[in-house]
């Protein structure tokens, strides 16, 4: 008995360790994803970072719209930014470009900036 209980405790800690090594899946690739962005010619108006331009597009990082409402807006934009469809670029690479943009570092808070 004492043998099996060790047994299931070692499995537990062997599961629990793997759930900390991974704890999301990455859907893309952020580093394939940046030379897709800049490829693309995204940069052109969302910036090299996604930090977005006030005359030619919004800022797109480090929270851009989740994955499936990206991809959808990326097909179909309703207003002024050029369509991407599937033959352009794959759901996969979408994904790229959307881990490439999810990974951008955070703007420094107002705080921190000099005077
Ligand atoms: C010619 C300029 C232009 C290019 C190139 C462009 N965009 Fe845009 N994008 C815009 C504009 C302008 C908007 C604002 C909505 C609109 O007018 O359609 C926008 C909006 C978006 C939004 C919605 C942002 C939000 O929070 O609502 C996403 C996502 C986006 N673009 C992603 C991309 C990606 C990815 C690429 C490259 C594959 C790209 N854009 C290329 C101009 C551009």
């Amino acid at each position: 008995m004492k043998r099996v209980c060790s047994l299931v405790m070692a499995g537990l800690l062997v599961g629990s360790a793997g759930l900390a090594a991974e704890p999301t899946p990455a859907a893309g690739d952020a580093k394939v994803g940046r030379e897709t962005f800049l490829k693309s010619g995204c940069d052109q108006c969302h910036g090299r970072e996604g930090q977005g331009s006030p005359t030619s597009g919004p800022k797109l990082g480090p929270s851009p719209p989740p994955l499936a409402a990206f991809t959808a807006f990326v097909r179909r934009p309703p207003q002024q930014m050029p369509p991407y469809g599937p033959l352009i670029l794959s759901d996969g690479e979408l994904a790229d470009i959307h881990a490439y943009l999810s990974s951008r570092p955070p703007p420094p808070a107002n705080a921190k900036l000099p005077p």
